[in-house]
């Protein structure tokens, strides 16, 4: 398919990214991204406030500021009550308050399956655009919340999961990116993404794929939300994360020490998933323990950019 191009469209279709960015003069641009999902926990209020930041997400990964948003509802009017969009509606207005993001409009259609979201646009300078792309060689790789979020959700379909459990990742999904954002800001970050539906590994193919460059993950490494590894062991797999090995084991490698069970939670797909921010080397440390001071105690660093294999993982 060919898509009309404009020299401003600093990034657009041709290569995936988080946003799409526009540049209005030498000194500002645009990024504008759009994201509505079916609800993911059982209460309306917490589902609008995990909806709005993982929306606000994509600006987050971009290196921007999200300034203004439009609500996206599908609601099936003749078969739920109206009080239950008011509440989701209630969580997605808190949260962007929280984010000092405010609500410029939005659209809802009568839909059989309930849907809420938000079409968000932000401001970046057009030269600190954080993509997916130029990781340099010795870069390490920084992510800042733990992963698991889909197996938990499955597990909790099938009622094993703990109200103490479901609360910790209810409110890790509602957390914003915001924080994580601001912090590296102030380091020589290359690039940077956020960890959604694709999973930890499908994120980091996205990065790879076709580069002058290999990544190397320490599997022992990255932070795991408590109680994944359990529900993966016991197959509590969704859909998803088989479909995102499919997709990218071409360009995997995981050692078969690896046990499989975190071999499933790498390609979990997740909700309102952490940043994964790509730094120089030498700043590294003392941005991981700026994350930690700052809230994000889970933050790890899980691996780094090496010379070779050229644009594919290795796992250990
Ligand atoms: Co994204
Ligand atoms: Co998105
Ligand atoms: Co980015």
């Amino acid at each position: 398919m060919e898509f009309p191009t404009d020299s401003n469209l600093i990034v657009g279709l041709d290569r995936a990214d988080d946003a799409g960015v526009y540049k209005i003069t030498d000194d500002i641009a645009i990024i504008q991204t759009v994201d509505f999902f079916t609800p993911i926990v059982d209460d309306p209020y917490w589902f609008g406030q995990i909806a709005v930041a993982n929306a606000l997400s994509d600006v987050y990964a971009m290196g921007g500021v999200p300034k203004t948003a439009m609500n996206i509802v599908c609601f099936p009017i003749n078969q739920m009550d109206i009080s239950v969009l008011q509440r989701i509606i209630q969580g997605g207005i808190d949260k962007m308050k929280e984010a000092d993001v405010v609500l410029a409009g939005g659209h809802s259609v009568e839909d059989n399956e309930l849907k809420y979201g938000l079409a968000v646009t932000g401001f970046i300078h057009p030269d600190h655009i954080l993509t997916k792309r130029h990781l340099k060689v010795g870069d390490r790789l920084i992510l800042t919340k733990p992963i698991g979020t889909g197996i938990i959700n499955t597990a909790v379909k099938g009622g094993l999961v703990s109200v103490e459990i479901i609360e910790s990742v209810t409110k890790l999904m509602a957390s914003l990116n915001r924080k994580a954002a601001e912090i590296m800001k102030n380091y020589p970050v290359h690039a940077c993404t956020d960890i959604t539906g694709f999973g930890l590994l499908g994120h980091l193919s996205e990065m790879v794929v076709d580069s002058e460059f290999g990544i190397r993950i320490q599997s022992n490494m990255i932070p795991i939300i408590r109680g994944t590894l359990d529900y993966a062991g016991m197959g509590f797999i969704p859909a998803g994360a088989y479909r995102n090995r499919e997709f990218r084991e071409k360009i995997v490698d995981i050692s078969s020490s690896v046990d499989r069970s975190i071999q499933d939670i790498l390609f979990d797909p997740q909700t309102s998933g952490g940043l994964l921010i790509c730094v120089d080397s030498k700043s590294a440390d003392d941005l991981l323990i700026r994350l930690k001071n700052k809230g994000m105690d889970a933050a790890a660093m899980i691996g780094k950019v090496v010379p070779k294999p050229k644009g594919r993982i290795v796992v250990n």
